[in-house]
This record gives C-alpha cells, sequence and structure tokens, in this order.
C-alpha cells in the first residue's frame, strides 16, 4: 500500500489504475481509524479492484467552538490498519494542500441539514461536502463508502450526489459497536474511564425505544419520551436531541411509517456523541 501527500500523486496513480480498466472504491475518513472504519474499508475491498482511503481532519466541517484542534490523529496507526484491511492507497494530504489560500468555493445544503446535528452544527454539513466534492473529483471513484453512524450524513451525500450529479455509487454500512453496545467512534476516546461506563446508556436508550416500535407504538413522542426517560437515567449525560425523522429528507415526523431514523445525540461530560436506528414500518 502507497502512502501519498499530495494531489498530484493521487491523480497519476489513479490514472494509471483508469487505463487498466479497474474499478474504484473510496472510503473517506478523519483519521483515528476504528473497527467501523475498517468494516468500511473491507466493503470497498470486496467490491473494487482498488481502494483508496483519504485520512484528513477536514478543518472546514468544525465550527469555531468544535473539537478541531484536539481532534485525535495517528497516522502511524492509521497506516497499518488501511492496509491490514487490504487498500491500495492512502491519502493523506496536509490542509494547505485542500485548501490553498483564497479558496472561496463552498457547497451549500438544504432540507436535510434542517434538523438533528444540521441545526447545531451550522456550517458542519456544508463542510463535508465541500470536501467531499474535492476528494470526489480527485479520486474519482466508481463506489464511496460511508457509515450508518453518521445517518445524517448519509443522507445529505446521497442526496448531494443527486443533485450535482457525480457518478458515483454511495454504499451505506451498519454501525459497528463495542461489546457493551456503544457505537465506536474517533471521539470515544475523549471519554474518561468513568464516562465510558456511562456512554453505554446511548445504545440502551435506543434498544428501549425499538422495542416499543417493535411492540406496535407509532406515535413518535411516544418513543421520544421513552428514549429520553432512559437517558435521563443517567447523571452524566446530557441529552442534545432525540428525534424520529424520515431517513429520506430527515424531517421530524409524528407517526412511525415507512423508513425511520430514530437518531439521539448526547453529551457525556463534555463529549457529544451521537447514535441511531433505522427501523422500516409498513402497517
Ligand atoms: O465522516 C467523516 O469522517 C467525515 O465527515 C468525512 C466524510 C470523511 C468528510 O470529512
Amino acid at each position: 500500500m502507497k502512502v501519498v501527500h499530495t494531489i498530484k500523486e493521487v491523480r497519476e496513480i489513479v490514472k494509471e489504475w483508469k487505463k487498466e480498466g479497474l474499478s474504484i472504491g473510496f472510503v473517506p475518513t478523519m483519521g483515528y481509524l476504528h473497527e467501523g472504519h475498517k468494516s468500511l474499508i473491507l466493503k470497498s475491498v470486496s467490491q473494487n479492484d482498488r481502494t483508496v482511503v483519504s485520512d484528513f481532519v477536514n478543518p472546514t466541517q468544525f465550527g469555531p467552538t468544535e473539537d478541531l484542534a484536539r481532534y485525535p490523529r495517528d497516522l502511524e496507526r492509521d497506516s497499518k490498519l488501511v492496509e491490514s484491511a487490504g487498500a491500495d492507497l492512502l491519502f493523506n494530504p496536509e490542509p494547505s494542500e485542500m485548501y490553498p489560500p483564497h479558496t472561496t468555493t463552498t457547497v451549500n445544503t438544504t432540507e436535510v441539514t434542517e434538523h438533528l446535528c444540521g441545526a447545531r452544527r451550522p456550517v458542519h454539513f456544508g463542510g463535508v461536502c465541500q470536501v467531499l466534492t474535492k476528494l470526489f473529483n480527485i479520486v474519482t471513484p466508481n463506489r464511496a463508502y460511508f457509515g450508518q453512524k453518521d445517518a445524517q450524513q448519509l443522507a445529505v451525500v446521497k442526496r448531494f450526489v443527486r443533485d450535482l450529479n457525480f457518478d458515483i455509487e454511495i454504499i451505506g454500512c451498519p454501525i459497528i459497536r463495542e461489546d457493551d453496545g456503544l457505537a465506536k467512534s474517533s471521539r470515544n476516546t475523549y471519554l474518561s474511564p468513568e464516562e465510558r461506563k456511562a456512554a453505554v446508556i446511548l445504545s440502551k436508550s435506543l434498544k428501549a425505544g425499538k422495542a416499543l416500535i417493535e411492540a406496535g407504538e407509532r406515535s413518535s413522542k411516544k418513543v421520544i419520551d421513552e428514549i429520553t426517560k432512559v437517558l435521563n437515567t443517567e447523571p452524566l449525560a446530557r441529552i442534545d436531541y432525540v428525534s424520529v425523522v424520515d431517513n429520506v429528507n430527515i424531517q421530524p415526523i409524528d407517526t412511525i411509517k415507512g423508513e425511520v431514523l430514530v437518531a439521539i445525540a448526547v453529551y457525556i461530560g463534555t463529549t457529544r456523541e451521537i447514535d441511531n436506528f433505522i427501523i422500516e414500518v409498513n402497517d
């Protein structure tokens, strides 16, 4: 596996692969990789002739009070994981390579970004779509892989690829969890041992909400109340949101029907954690 730092190097390698008629899978990441990322890379390797992984903490998707400076980084560890998963190329650019001075073109998103994390993090999804536009144009993949853990991001990416006519198939992959149910995330490293124990409340609360729906409950409010009740049993947890939305337009719904996303964001101490489940209800 090769590790490169410039756009030029990626383009040259990809050009050779395209000449040979090889298909390319792409896994964009912000590094500090874990089993969740590995599952995306493995999926890409199984579906494509070549796999490119990007490792870039994108500054434009962080708000001024967010964790850009302290976001964990470890390229050496990441390279090992990417190689062991069978990828062919790791792209790790400097911010100045991706954003030369006077970068002034941005990507604006609406509707799918109105609620959930989009409402709390106003610059976030614009930044995600901006960096993905650049990465998609650099890597020119046939397929790109995203985790369901960031369910709103996945919906935003699907919409943005459709709206802007990127010829890329977007593939969503299931959430990978720790043994106790906590969704794997690079941000879990921020948690103290006590907070790490408390963080299990996210998946526990979602389990309770899902059980209610499976038992026949169709009122979003009742499901939200149940999840909230469970979250409130944990003194270290502070709820940011508990929402029930349709999984395509990410709009709140009163009645649980069709493909539904139940999503939560919860502060455990100062660390903001997200989790969700998707359920299809057709009755
Ligand atoms: O999900 C992430 O890690 C990031 O938002 C992404 C898609 C790599 C864009 O920076």
